[in-house]
């Protein structure tokens, strides 16, 4: 089948689960955004989409195949900060993915091949609004200009598919307004499929076209962490009733509120 299947997967660390039960298609060329309380597995979700973290139990397939052991050319990621190497420069970052690529014994691209290399890059940093930027390394780069050089260098590498883990979190309002024109305008140019986790319910019912809803259906108060979290809304986003439904309001009202760990004994007054 084409596009990505998640089949009954389920994650833990040691002994502590965190995702449970998650199945999922997703046809290629979608935009996936995802919400969730903090510390439910979101991140833990890109990184099995990535390649680099392994599912417990259940299997992810891309285009009906296994999805490779590492995380490979066709996925691109994108973190909220420090995804690119400040010792290199706006260039040099785009160019890097490429020459790991091209040039595993050497490090290095030359002639014909550094010249399409350096041409590829160059589009990107033009299409993410970079060009004239490409000598300055990112101490020298704003907030978004930085989040711009990610996305750059995660696109130069043409993969499939983009996983984005609260790209604006940390970007002003307006900034964030312009990125969001910048990702709609590239996801469908490249006609690519993304994942973007966003804490922000408006970014996510703004960009998407369909919004996954993580949350943990099993909850014990005695012990936060016996449970693991599952989507337990799948909504299509471009239909107008999409925004009015009762059972999503309930389900993001209970995956969005904050829910304590129980109260530990040093939080009580103490009586000697
Ligand atoms: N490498 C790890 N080892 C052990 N526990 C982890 C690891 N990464 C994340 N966790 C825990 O797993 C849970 C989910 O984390 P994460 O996927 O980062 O959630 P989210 O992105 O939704 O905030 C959290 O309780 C976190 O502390
Ligand atoms: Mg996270």
């Amino acid at each position: 089948m084409s596009g990505l299947d998640v089949n009954g997967l389920w994650l833990r660390y040691g002994a502590t689960p965190v995702l449970e039960r998650i199945e999922l298609h997703v046809p290629a060329g979608e935009l996936v955004t995802i919400v969730g309380a903090s510390g439910c597995g979101k991140t833990s979700f890109l990184r099995l989409l990535l390649g680099e973290l392994k599912p417990t139990r259940g299997q992810i397939l891309l285009d009906g195949k296994l999805l490779a052991a590492e995380p490979g050319r066709e996925r691109g990621v994108v973190f909220q900060r420090y995804s690119v190497y400040p010792h290199l420069t706006v260039l040099g970052n785009v160019l890097l993915g490429l020459e790991l690529d091209r040039a595993r014994f050497t490090g290095h691209l030359f002639g014909r091949t550094r010249r399409v290399a350096l041409s590829r890059a160059r589009a990107m940093l033009e299409a993410v609004g970079l060009a004239d930027d490409e000598a300055k390394y990112p101490a020298a780069l704003s907030g978004g200009m930085r989040q711009r050089l990610a996305i750059a260098q995660a696109l130069v590498m043409e993969p499939a598919i983009l996983l984005l883990d609260e790209p604006f979190g940390a970007l002003d309002p307006g900034t964030r307004k312009d990125m969001h024109a910048l990702l709609t305008a590239l996801w469908q140019r490249l006609g690519l499929t993304v994942f973007m986790v966003t804490h922000d319910l408006h970014e996510g019912f703004a960009l998407g076209t369909r919004l996954l809803v993580f949350d943990k259906p099993r909850w014990d108060p005695q012990d936060p962490t016996a449970y693991g979290a599952t989507i337990t809304y799948d909504l299509p986003l471009r239909s107008p009733e999409a925004h009015t439904s009762p059972e999503l309001a309930a389900a993001l009202a209970s995956a969005m509120r904050p829910r304590r760990a129980p109260a530990s004994v040093s939080q009580f007054p103490h009586h000697p």
